[in-house]
């Protein structure tokens, strides 16, 4: 039968009465299931059941890199009530219950993303096969955009691999790798993608055979006595709550949302635990937490592919990168750029016992992907051949990029762009990772400042998502395209910022922490200051980040700042006394908490002798956070005025995936208008006569409440 014109799923019989269905949605870089796919797909399954000379079905995308990237996220956003919502997730239920319940087998190859309803309707297949390529990668992330997998993925993957390993992908989001996903059960078979096509078709053969694939669920006696029993079900449902709240702080509805859905179905049914999902779906919706999840899904989405630039020039492949500095930072970019682009990459530090030490961390960063299994010994074995250093700048002359993170000192740094320029070619492009001073001010040294650009990684190197790149005004477009190029094939989000003091980042953060240091001094404890800000939802409080950073390192930071914007940044004394005795931080040993053989242990109680300040509760909790919260708004509002980012999106991305605002809250600028400009005038108004002219609102944020309008439109 001729599949209508414009439809995504098309299939051709093939021997052995095996319809190989393609999905492939036209016009789209991804398969994802709208509305209109949902009637494709029923109606192909309609004329697939029709025909008699299908006997079964083996069903792939024909898309390169996704087989379905899950329900189209798009369509949650015009969602306009939990009914509405709730319907949306009940109809994709039944769509996949005839696809489970189909008389004629199906099987499922899939090759690329498998995500969200991608892997609900996998897992209604009767067989998965999978291909072991990197690309291929099955997962449940709903929760990620405040939802629940709401196509039956929290029947049905409890049921096929138990409830334990379903609960840990579901209430994390969580992604696995292909290799992964086949331990666990979740695919049947693992082939190389070359193969994938015929071990499908040969399986949706065998089954129409009246073959019946077996599945031993894994886990041995274990698995058995937690997941095939209720009892055992109600310890594992108990600790994964009293986890998910532990993690969550009630901050995130759909973990605990998705928690019961899977739990109901578990006890009640396949039919009540469905009806259960699509109401629970139907409320997390609608709720401000997912809508703020979704705005950032796409916030991310549109900066892989924004260069910063106006009419950016293709970038230039970097082959081989040339690291000055080979302390943390520099090892950290270095086994990075390995890691994630495979490029070639040359260290230099003063002398070989610095050298050598940068080789063994940047190494550090290969071997933790090979113990987890992101690459095989051949692959790791080919990375590490990558890595070379050396005390001079051999091998320089060949590299297309050279990123700079030594001593965050204005002449240092100066005096390496010199060497640089010396020993590579004219084209290459100087990168410096400054956390603070100015680009121009480091390119004016040199002889090409057109080839000078900024490039600030976060610590640790490896883990942290952003990268901020800064374009001095003389930086010519095409080495903004190549370094924004460079930062994605490492793995991370750029966002393009201005070149001013601070950037982006440490221009908010730094007038935080000052606040924090302030609070401490006015006897608030340390754990209690930390406690109210995970409470609002950062991954560590201020003090811990401060530990995190290094006292050292925050001094450099607040020295630089405060030259250059003045009083309202002014050093708080309690961090000297740190620094003047040695208190650096974990990198120390030692800070305002205690580390031992790496772990964070308690507040060190010596500390308080440190900063001359004892406590004593200090201000109110509300009052505490409010302090914290609005220092920084009105400083990301002053920076966004300026310029600073290009677009409120830089700057909430840049924000949540820096140092990890809040993401339900959408970002610092999004939260400012969350409050409403107004309001945040009036209370920042009350915090200057009270604290002090730090806290005076910026012009920006008065020019919003008096135009009574909003960062976003
Ligand atoms: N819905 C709508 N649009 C989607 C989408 C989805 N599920 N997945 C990807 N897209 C869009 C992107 O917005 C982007 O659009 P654009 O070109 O207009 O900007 C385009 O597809 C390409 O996406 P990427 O740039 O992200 O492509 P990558 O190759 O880098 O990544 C991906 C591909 C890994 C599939 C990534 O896009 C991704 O993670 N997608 C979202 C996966 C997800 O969260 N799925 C769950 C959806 S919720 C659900 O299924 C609910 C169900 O349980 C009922």
């Amino acid at each position: 039968m001729a599949p209508p014109p414009g439809a995504a799923l098309t299939w051709e019989l093939v021997d052995g009465g095996v319809a190989v269905v393609t999905f492939d949605l036209k016009g789209e870089p991804v398969n994802k299931i709208s509305r209109a796919v949902k009637q494709d797909v029923q109606a192909t399954f309609e004329a697939l059941e029709q025909d008699p000379s299908v006997k079964a079905i083996a069903f792939f995308s024909g898309k390169a890199d996704t087989f379905i990237a899950g329900a189209d996220i798009e369509e949650f956003v015009a969602l306009a009530t939990a009914a509405e919502a709730e319907r949306l997730s009940a109809e994709g239920q039944a769509l996949l219950e005839r696809v489970a319940r189909f008389p004629k087998p199906v099987a499922a190859g899939i090759h690329g993303a498998c995500l969200g309803g991608g892997l609900e309707f996998a897992l209604a297949c009767r067989y998965r096969v999978a291909s072991d390529h990197p690309r291929t990668q099955l997962g449940l992330p709903e929760v990620q955009l405040g939802l629940l997998p709401g196509a039956g993925g929290c029947q049905r993957l409890p049921r096929l691999i138990g409830a334990r390993a379903a609960l840990d992908i579901i209430l994390a989001g969580k992604v696995e790798r292909a290799q992964k996903a086949f331990r666990l059960g979740i695919v049947d078979e693992l082939v190389p993608h070359a193969i994938l096509k015929d071990i499908t078709i040969a399986a949706a053969q065998r089954m129409a055979g009246g073959w019946q694939p077996r599945r031993r669920r894994p886990g041995g006696f274990t698995g058995w006595l937690l997941d095939g029993n209720p009892l055992g079900r109600r310890l594992v449902f108990r600790a994964a709550r009293k986890q998910v709240l532990a993690q969550t702080r009630g901050n995130y509805p759909a973990p605990l949302a998705a928690l019961e859905a899977v739990e109901f179905g578990l006890k009640h049914g396949m039919a009540a635990g469905l009806k259960r999902e699509a109401e629970l779906f139907g409320q997390l919706a609608v709720t401000d937490v997912s809508r703020k999840l979704v705005q950032i899904f796409f916030a991310t989405t549109a900066l892989k592919k924004d260069f910063g630039i106006p009419n950016p020039p293709p970038p230039a492949t970097v082959h081989r990168l040339g690291v000055v500095g080979a302390g943390f930072m520099g090892a950290g970019i270095a086994g990075t750029a390995i890691a994630q682009g495979g490029v070639d990459v040359r260290m230099k530090d003063a002398d070989l016992p610095r050298v050598t030490k940068g080789l063994a961390t940047a190494r550090e960063i290969l071997d933790d992907r090979l113990k987890r299994r992101r690459i095989t010994k051949y692959e790791h074995a080919r990375l590490v051949a990558l890595l070379s250093g050396s005390d001079t700048y051999t091998g320089f002359g060949r590299a297309e990029l050279v990123i700079e993170a030594v001593f965050e000192d204005l002449q240092v740094k100066q005096q390496v762009l010199r060497e640089v320029e010396s020993a590579s070619g004219p084209e290459t492009v100087f990168a410096s990772n400054t956390s603070t001073i100015p680009i121009r001010r480091i390119a004016e040294a040199g002889g090409r400042p057109e080839h000078v650009i900024g490039m600030h990684f976060f610590s640790p190197v490896a883990r942290m998502p952003l990268v901020e790149v800064i374009p001095s005004t003389r930086t010519l477009p095409a080495v903004v395209s190549t370094t924004v190029a460079f930062g994605r094939r490492m793995g991370k989000t750029p966002i393009v910022v201005k070149d001013s003091p601070g950037f982006w980042i440490n221009r908010i953060l730094t007038p935080y922490m000052n606040e924090a240091g302030q609070l401490l001094v006015e006897g608030v404890a340390i754990e209690e200051l930390d406690r109210l800000m995970v409470e609002f939802g950062f991954p560590v409080g201020p003090i811990t980040l401060m530990d995190e950073v290094g006292l050292d390192v925050g001094e450099k930071v607040i020295g630089v700042m405060h030259e250059a914007y003045g009083e309202r940044f002014a050093p708080v004394p309690a961090f000297a006394g740190m620094v003047k005795s040695g208190r650096f931080g974990r990198k120390a040993g030692k800070g305002f908490y205690q580390y031992a053989g790496g772990k964070k242990g308690g507040v060190d109680p010596a500390v308080y002798e440190v900063i001359g300040a004892q406590p004593n509760g200090g201000p109110r909790p509300a009052e505490i956070i409010q302090r914290l919260v609005l220092v920084m708004l009105n400083e990301a509002a002053r920076a966004a005025g300026e310029g600073i980012v290009r677009s409120p999106r830089d700057g909430d991305v840049g924000a949540i995936f820096g140092f990890g605002f809040p993401p339900f809250r959408g970002g610092p600028l999004r939260h400012a208008d969350d409050l409403g400009a107004a309001r945040i005038v009036g209370e920042l108004e009350r915090l200057a006569d009270r604290y002090g002219a730090r806290f005076a609102p910026s012009d920006a944020l008065r020019d919003l409440a008096q135009r009574n309008t909003k960062f976003y439109p």
